[in-house]
């Protein structure tokens, strides 16, 4: 392991590399100057493209017949020609995604997904009851990253005793080498034999014992598939959705918990204006979506000759679509876009995509999000953060913290 940031090219104009630490701590400077100097960026060491204005990521998101997912929506996935395997949606493009997604929509509902506040309000209090009369704590060790895995694993029908375990292989599958793009060997965190080995032998059991989870119900599930043929799922296919959905699931969620409890540590005033009403609780939650993505950037595989600004990128191009930065857009928000305001008025932000891959699992990242923000409120109203015992985690898909100390009181 490296720590030194990647040789960056001389010149004047913005440089940004995802892959750097030293730019990932904080990428907002660099992505204000490139939607202000070149709104079409390219990258040479890495070659790949970059939009980075609201417009044009909003829009980009939305142009999946040009701009197409089926190649990896990350960008050492898509470089290295890896081949994504089936029922991973974020990986697909239509017609097979609009079938594969509403399969899955079919069983992972907005109803059961709500269904499940009661237990992860119960979990949620539990983890921070255990806290009270503590001066301080980590909470993404205490909360942030036990609960998604938890309430996933719970609507996926994983036994708890293994939650863990998975969780920690999603972790190191994701983390990155300073200034290195991960060869192709990253991608076998998503590959069918590692999710055989993590989850074949629930399969095989779930199988045998049908219960009301997920799980169960992709086994038994019978749909119309992309050829026209009506059938069930393969076991490569329901080992894909699986693996899409813990990885989707867990550690995006963790970031939203983490960035909101550090704004929020950071800011007393509006802290105590949501302890006074918290009513404000969602908006807040909307807000820190916006102004920390918690996975900023989705890669596309340009399918055909596109103009943008004047220049025209190739067909065959790796393009990164950048809605983290399209979320502090001045275009779009005004000049207090660079401003964290849980009264912001918000028709929409782009941190769960747009379009096609719009996330499937928004009402319940905002669920979780919501309820933790709510029993954090009710125990521990006042807290600060120390960034010096804390750590930002560095991976090419999410963005946030792996260990977030706070002070309490
Ligand atoms: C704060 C938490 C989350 C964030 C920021 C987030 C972000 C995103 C984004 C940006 C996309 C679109 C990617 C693209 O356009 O290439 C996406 C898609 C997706 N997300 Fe989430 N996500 C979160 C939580 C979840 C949860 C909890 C689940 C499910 C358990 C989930 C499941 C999915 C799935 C299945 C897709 C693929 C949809 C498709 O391709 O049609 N996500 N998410």
């Amino acid at each position: 392991m490296t720590d030194q940031a990647s040789p960056r090219p001389a010149g004047d104009g913005p440089y940004y590399d995802p892959y750097d630490f030293d730019i990932d701590a904080d990428p907002h400077p660099v992505w204000k100057r490139l939607r202000d100097e070149c709104p079409l960026y390219y990258n040479e060491q890495h070659d790949f493209w970059a939009l980075s204005r609201w417009d044009d990521v909003e829009a980009g998101l939305k142009d999946h017949h040009r701009l197409i997912s089926g190649r990896g929506t990350v960008l050492e996935f898509l470089k290295a020609g890896v081949e994504m395997p089936p029922g991973m949606i974020l990986f697909d493009d239509p017609p097979r995604h609009g079938v594969y997604r509403g399969l899955l929509s079919r069983v992972f509902t907005p109803k059961r997904m709500n269904s499940i506040e009661p237990q992860v309000r119960r979990y949620c209090s539990k983890a921070l009851d255990d806290l009270r009369g503590a001066e301080r704590f980590d909470v993404i060790e205490a909360l942030g990253a036990p609960m998604p895995m938890r309430v996933i694993g719970m609507l996926l029908g994983i036994p708890e005793t293994d939650q863990q375990a998975i969780r920690d292989r999603i972790d190191s599958g994701l983390k990155l080498e300073s200034g290195e793009m991960p060869n192709a060997a990253a991608a076998q965190s998503i590959s069918v034999a590692a999710a055989e080995g993590s989850y074949g032998e629930y399969l095989d059991w779930r199988a045998k014992n049908p219960s009301d989870d997920v799980m169960t119900q992709l086994i038994q599930a019978e749909f119309e598939d992309h050829t026209g043929v009506t059938r069930r799922l393969s076991r490569e296919e329901i080992l894909g959705y699986i693996t899409l959905l813990s990885g989707a699931g867990n550690e995006t969620t963790t970031k939203l918990i983490g960035w909101t409890m550090l704004l929020l540590g950071q800011d007393p005033d509006q802290r105590r204006e949501i302890v006074a009403d918290p009513a404000l609780v969602p908006n807040t939650i909307e807000e820190a979506l916006r102004y920390e993505a918690p996975s900023p950037v989705q890669a596309r595989y340009v399918n055909e000759n596109i103009e943008y600004h004047g220049t025209v990128v190739p067909k065959g191009s790796a393009i990164l679509l950048l809605n983290g930065s399209a979320n502090r857009d001045h275009r779009r928000w005004g000049e207090s876009a660079d401003e964290f305001d849980i009264h912001r008025p918000i028709h929409h932000h782009l941190s769960f995509g747009y379009g096609l891959h719009f996330c499937l699992g928004a009402a319940l990242a905002r669920l979780e999000a919501r309820v933790a923000l709510d029993e954090m409120l009710k125990r521990f109203p006042d807290w600060t953060v120390n960034l010096e015992q804390s750590e930002q985690a560095h991976t090419s898909t999410v963005r946030g913290w792996d260990k977030l100390m706070l002070a309490i009181g």
